[in-house]
């Protein structure tokens, strides 16, 4: 079955969802099976499905472009937030073959981080993300990309996802903009 097929009845099984279908490049036609099970788990992190989850991810693999810009994406990396960095950049790399290495990837855009501080971003030092900007920005970002389906609650948000960043970065309560982007481009949860 041709991937972009295998992907179409995967993501019709998303009921009530608006799907953005990425297209494949034709050389990928024949996926891997290491791709397959990829696909096969959008969504699914820490052994728990969500469904805006996926659409954040189905929205991130359509708007690859051939760049390693993954993390200047709203989308990619809201979506790595809930899929994990690794399994979201073996995704990417089934759609996109310029995509290499996690830690070849560029930087996370700051305009991205400003996003989600706000404007302290900019001032003398930053400011780190806070749980709410992190729930905020994360509703935001599904907004943006008109979907249907919304985290169960907010304490899954931070269970299954903020928390999991936190034990990683060891930065308290709060994610700094390096550790941030460390935590994208090395942290190596699946
Ligand atoms: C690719 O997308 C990224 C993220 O939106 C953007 O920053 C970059 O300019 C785009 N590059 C090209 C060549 O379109
Ligand atoms: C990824 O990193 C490994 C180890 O550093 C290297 O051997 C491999 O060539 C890299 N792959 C790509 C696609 O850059
Ligand atoms: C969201 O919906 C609006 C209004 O229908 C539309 O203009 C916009 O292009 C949609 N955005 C996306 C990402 O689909």
């Amino acid at each position: 079955m041709k991937l972009v097929a295998l992907l179409g009845l995967l993501a019709a099984s998303v009921a009530s969802a608006v799907v953005i279908h990425p297209e494949f490049d034709t050389r990928a036609d024949l996926p891997s099976p290491e791709c397959v099970a990829a696909i096969k788990n959008i969504g699914l992190y820490h052994s728990t499905y969500d469904a805006s989850c996926a659409q954040l991810v189905y929205n991130c693999l359509a708007n690859l472009n051939g760049t390693k810009d993954l993390w200047s994406t709203t989308s990619c990396v809201t979506g790595a937030t809930c899929q994990g960095t690794n399994s979201l950049v073996r995704l990417a790399q089934c759609y996109d073959s310029n995509i290499g290495n996690a830690s070849d990837i560029s930087h996370l855009s700051y305009n991205i981080f400003a996003d989600i501080v706000g404007d302290c971003a900019w001032q003398e030092g930053g400011c780190p993300i806070t749980f709410q900007n992190y729930i905020d920005w994360f509703y935001g970002a599904l907004t943006a990309i008109n979907s249907t389906v919304w985290p169960s609650d907010v304490e899954t948000v931070r269970t299954n996802w903020w928390n999991y960043i936190l034990d990683w970065t060891l930065t308290g309560d709060t994610l700094p903009y390096t550790n941030f982007d460390d935590w994208l481009h090395y942290s190596n949860t699946s």
